[in-house]
C-alpha cells in the first residue's frame, strides 16, 4: 500500500497568510499541520509516501522531511501545478502508485483517538474504503446517504439540501483501479476532478465501503482562521495534560521501529534546544 498527501491548494481562506505560505506548513500547536496526517499513514504502517504540492511548497516539504529516511520511510515529491481537484492526486501519481493500492490523505485532515479501524481498513481494503463523520454543517462537504439497513447509496458533493449529516473525510483508501478511474472522469463544474466522482463510480460497481466513525474520534479539518485555533488550542491541552506529544513522527518512526535507536539517538542530536527535543530525549531515557 502506497501513501498520497495532498498538499497544495489554494488556501484562499486563509488569506493574507497563504499569499505567501501554505496551509499546511501552519502551526497546530508545536509543529506544522502536516505532521498529522503523515503521522496518520506512518501509523498505518504505510512506508512509501509521495507529498503533492505546488512548486513554491515543494522545497519547503524538501527540507522538512528531505527524503524521509530520518523516519525510516521514503517520501517522493510530485507537482500539481494548479488546485485541478483531489482526484488529480491518482494521475499525477500514477509511477508512484505503480501495481499497488494508494491510501490518499489530505494534507489539512487531521485525526485523532483509537484510529485502530483506520489501520485495520487499510489493511484490509477491498475496492475502495471511505468514512463517515457526522457534522454539524453538512452543506460543505461530501455528503453520503445511507439506506435502512445501513448501506451507503449516495454520495453528493456540497450539496444545498444534504440527505445526511455524514461528511467523507479526506482519506479514502483504494485499490489500484482508482488510477484509470481518475483518468477516465471528467472536471465539474467548478473546473474540478472530483474525488465524489470516483467515489461515486466505486459505489455504482458495489466495490464501495463506507465506514462510520463514532464520536469518540475527532475529526478536524483545518482551512480558516477558526478551525486552526481549536486545533491549537485541542491539542495543547490534550499534549499538556498527558505529557505525551500527538503526530511526534520521530516518536512514531522509534516506536514502530522504523529506526534504531542509534539512529533516533542521531537524529536528536541535530534538533535545537527546544521542547521538542527534550521530549524526544525523555521517550529515549524511558524506552
Ligand atoms: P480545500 O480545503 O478544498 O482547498 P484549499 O486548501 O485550497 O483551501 P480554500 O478552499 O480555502 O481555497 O483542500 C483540501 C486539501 O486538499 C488541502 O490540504 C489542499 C489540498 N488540495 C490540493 O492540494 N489540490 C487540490 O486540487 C485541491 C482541491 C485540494
Amino acid at each position: 500500500m502506497k501513501g498520497i498527501i495532498l498538499a497544495g491548494g489554494a488556501g484562499s481562506r486563509l488569506y493574507p497568510v497563504s499569499k505567501v505560505y501554505s496551509k499546511q506548513l501552519t502551526l497546530i500547536y508545536d509543529k506544522p499541520l502536516i505532521y498529522y496526517p503523515l503521522s496518520i499513514l506512518m501509523l498505518s504502517d504505510i512506508r512509501e509516501i509521495l507529498i503533492i504540492s505546488n512548486e513554491e511548497t515543494i522545497p519547503l516539504y524538501q527540507k522538512l522531511f528531505d527524503d524521509g529516511s530520518d523516519y525510516g520511510i521514503r517520501i517522493e515529491y510530485a507537482l500539481q501545478t494548479a488546485p485541478n481537484g483531489i482526484a488529480e492526486s491518482f494521475i499525477i501519481g500514477e509511477d508512484f502508485i505503480k501495481d499497488d493500492g494508494v491510501t490518499l490523505i489530505l494534507g489539512d485532515n487531521i485525526f485523532y483517538g483509537d484510529l485502530d479501524f483506520i489501520y485495520e481498513a487499510i489493511q484490509k481494503n477491498d475496492g475502495a474504503t471511505i468514512f463517515g463523520y457526522r457534522v454539524n454543517d453538512p452543506e460543505r462537504y461530501g455528503i453520503v446517504e445511507f439506506d435502512g439497513s445501513g448501506k451507503a447509496i449516495s454520495i453528493e458533493e456540497k450539496p444545498l439540501k444534504p440527505k445526511s449529516d455524514f461528511a467523507v473525510p479526506g482519506l479514502y483508501v483504494y485499490d489500484n483501479e482508482v488510477v484509470s478511474i481518475a483518468k477516465n472522469i471528467i472536471p465539474s463544474k467548478r473546473g474540478e476532478l472530483e474525488i465524489t466522482d470516483v467515489n461515486n463510480y466505486y459505489l455504482n460497481k458495489g466495490k464501495l465501503n463506507v465506514k462510520k466513525i463514532g464520536r469518540g474520534i475527532a475529526w478536524l479539518d483545518t482551512g480558516t482562521p477558526e478551525s486552526l485555533l481549536q486545533a491549537s488550542n485541542f491539542f495543547g491541552v490534550i499534549e499538556d495534560r498527558q505529557g505525551l506529544k500527538v503526530a511526534c513522527i520521530e516518536e512514531i518512526a522509534f516506536n514502530k521501529k522504523f529506526i534504531d535507536e542509534e539512529k533516533f539517538r542521531d537524529i536528536i542530536s541535530k534538533i535545537p534546544k527546544s521542547l521538542y527535543r527534550t521530549y524526544l530525549e525523555k521517550i529515549l531515557k524511558d524506552s
